[in-house]
């Protein structure tokens, strides 16, 4: 199948490392040009030339902060100088931090909301006059399985990241006239930085080896273990892609079947 992404210029949001990366790579991968952003300098300029090193590909990077609306403009102007146009957007960031209701005050509601929801419409916001001009384009949403099925101590995520995917379904439906498609990915446990604090943190919670921990989240996944980051950026490429040219308004979960929800 092709995918019809050479040449397409596509801005991917936190792509340092982990999910975000691995979606740049198979961007790269598929001959896309691509732009890439992260709050982290040298790292973000590091892998831009891993990729272009691996795959001969054309990838430009920028330091930015999802949470800040003049770094994000800064990503865009900087992108539309050194590529021309925008075809594609990936949304991401860090997540919010983990908590129940009585752990947060009104300043950590709004550090959330600038972080997960306020980021998504800037970033939307700044690709939309680029993407109309060139006819149309692709946006997708890293988001979380909380979106489906809400988790005990990620409440923050939870609110945040429902307000993501009900603001694609919305602008999906307002800007498919105008050729611009706009779609969630969900991932399950994908292995990367973020999962390995996470496992990190229960077993030091529980007292136990992070083996062992790791080892007995993994099997309880049906597929048998967790996901890699190419196996989310094969997703992410192909809802980028033209190939998925009457995709939109969806929410797809790469999570190795552990979401039990029918919908
Ligand atoms: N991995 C999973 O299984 C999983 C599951 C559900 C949801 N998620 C969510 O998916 C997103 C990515 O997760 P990941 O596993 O790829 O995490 P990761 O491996 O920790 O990587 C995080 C990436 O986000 C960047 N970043 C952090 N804060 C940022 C900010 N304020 N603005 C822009 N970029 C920022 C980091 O750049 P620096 O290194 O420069 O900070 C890095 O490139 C997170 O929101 C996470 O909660 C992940």
């Amino acid at each position: 199948m092709d995918l019809g992404l050479t040449g397409k210029r596509i801005m991917v949001a936190a792509a340092s490392r982990g999910l975000g990366y691995g979606i740049a790579r198979q961007l790269a991968l598929a001959g896309a040009r691509v732009s890439i952003a992260a709050p982290t300098e040298p790292a973000i300029h590091q892998a831009a030339e891993r990729l272009a090193e691996e795959f001969g590909a054309e990838v430009v990077s920028f330091a930015f902060d999802a949470r800040d609306r003049e770094s994000i403009l800064r990503w865009r102007d900087g992108t539309l100088e050194r590529l021309g146009g925008i075809d594609g957007l990936v949304i991401n960031a860090g997540g919010p931090p983990a908590g129940c209701f009585d752990d947060f005050d009104d300043a950590e509601w709004q550090a959330a909301f600038d972080l997960t929801l306020l980021s998504a419409v800037r970033m939307i916001r700044a690709v939309l006059p680029s993407m109309r001009r060139g006819g149309g384009g692709s946006i997708v949403t890293v988001t979380s399985s909380s979106v489906k099925e809400p988790i005990d101590v990620l409440l923050l995520s939870n609110v945040m990241r429902s307000g993501v995917v009900s603001l694609a379904k919305s602008l999906s439906q307002q800007l498919a006239p105008e050729g611009i498609r706009v779609n969630n990915l969900v991932p399950g446990s994908i292995n990367t930085d973020r999962l390995k604090a996470l496992v990190g943190a229960r077993a030091e919670a529980l007292d136990r080896a992070f083996e062992d921990v790791w080892a007995e989240r993994s099997a309880a996944i049906p597929l048998g273990r967790f996901g890699e980051a190419d196996e989310f950026g094969r997703a992410g490429a192909f809802l980028l892609s033209d190939a998925a040219s009457y995709i939109t308004g969806e929410t797809l979960v790469v999570d190795g079947g552990a979401m039990k929800t029918v919908w």
